[in-house]
């Protein structure tokens, strides 16, 4: 099972466009998957989820099933504030990492609306799965200035579509 995260849980985030089309194209290559969006997060999570609450939230306890059965992630990440989302580590941090992250297989793509494409969220996020044990594919996707590359919510660039297109194979085969 392979899983695409929304790096974010801002209500009509771009990220999901960009996770919608990646599910797309594994679905024409043959590869099932699912999209879990942070936005579907219960909104008390932090409260009622972390540290000494971890198994007591029933919804956030299907989303760490999800977690626990995937096998491969494809995270979608903005750049906010020059790092990732800040609810992307929270939720990391609810997870239980053995079974959710360690030995698993990641593609990280990033996205901004500034000329790094989350660049630094990436190497960031690199370094906190690694710690988990994720194995993380180098072949990453950053796509610069996603308000000039996307039409009706979806991005045409052939370069960038070429780049998308190599990740999703090189994924599926990692
Ligand atoms: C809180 C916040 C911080 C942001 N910080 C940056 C930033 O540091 N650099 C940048 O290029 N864009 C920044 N952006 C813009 C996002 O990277 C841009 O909207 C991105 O396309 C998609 O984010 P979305 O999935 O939330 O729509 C920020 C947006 C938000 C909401």
């Amino acid at each position: 099972m392979l899983t695409i995260i929304v790096g974010t849980n801002r209500r009509d985030s771009v990220s999901q466009y960009v996770a919608v089309q990646y599910s797309e194209i594994l679905r024409e290559k043959g590869i099932a998957n699912v999209i879990f969006n942070l936005h579907d997060l219960p909104h008390d999570f932090i409260k009622s989820a972390l540290y000494e609450n971890v198994g007591k939230n029933v919804e956030f306890n299907k989303v760490r099933a999800l977690m626990n059965e995937s096998r491969k992630f494809i995270f979608v990440i903005p750049e906010y504030n020059g790092s990732f989302p800040g609810v992307l580590k929270a939720f990391i941090d609810g997870l239980d990492r053995s079974k959710a992250l360690a030995d698993k297989k990641s593609a990280l793509v990033g996205i901004s609306s500034g000329d790094q494409g989350a660049g630094i969220a990436l190497s960031h996020f690199t370094d906190i799965l690694s710690y988990c044990g994720t194995n993380v594919l180098a072949y990453r996707v950053r796509i610069p200035k996603i308000d000039e590359v996307m039409t009706d919510n979806k991005i045409i660039d052939k370069v960038l579509l070429s780049k998308i297109h190599k990740q999703a194979q090189k994924i599926i085969d990692f």
